[in-house]
């Protein structure tokens, strides 16, 4: 219920940061799914790639990367949308892929998430 009315309180204050996400927000939704096995360094590579600039590139295209031949078949770019619906739901949306997440089913955290990852360039 506290939450419901945060979001709303959100969105009344600005529907355009509502509907962005939240930088900030999306930072700790970073460091507590994704930062396991993924970098945001420019060349660090973990268990996954990094994911520094990553908005605008095209899947498995980072040079040293072991990615699935899924991922590399995908010939996906990485859009706003594109990593929506790959996160919320990795293994059905790339079969055979590799990335062993189950997914972010908050579209909210997804959507902080987003404008965070957006803003590491
Ligand atoms: C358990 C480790 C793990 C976790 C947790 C994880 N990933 Fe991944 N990620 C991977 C691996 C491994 C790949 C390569 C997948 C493939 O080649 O099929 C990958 C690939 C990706 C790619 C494609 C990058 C490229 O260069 O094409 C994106 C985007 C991505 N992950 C985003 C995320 C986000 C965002 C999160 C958190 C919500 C996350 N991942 C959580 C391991 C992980």
């Amino acid at each position: 219920m506290k939450t419901a009315l945060l979001a709303l309180a959100c969105c009344a204050a600005s529907i355009s940061a509502c509907a962005e996400g939240e930088i900030q927000k999306g930072a700790d939704v970073f460091a507590t799914q994704c930062a396991e096995c993924h970098s945001l360094k420019e060349g660090k590579n973990k268990k996954g790639p990094s994911l520094f600039a990553l908005l605008g590139r095209p899947a498995a295209g980072l040079a040293g990367v072991a990615y699935s031949d899924a991922m590399k078949a995908s010939k996906w770019s990485w859009t706003a949308e594109k990593v929506d619906s790959y996160i919320s739901a990795p293994k059905l949306a790339l079969p055979g892929g590799t990335m062993k997440f189950e997914g972010l089913s908050d579209p909210r955290a997804r959507a902080d998430l987003l404008a965070f990852l957006a803003s590491v360039k």
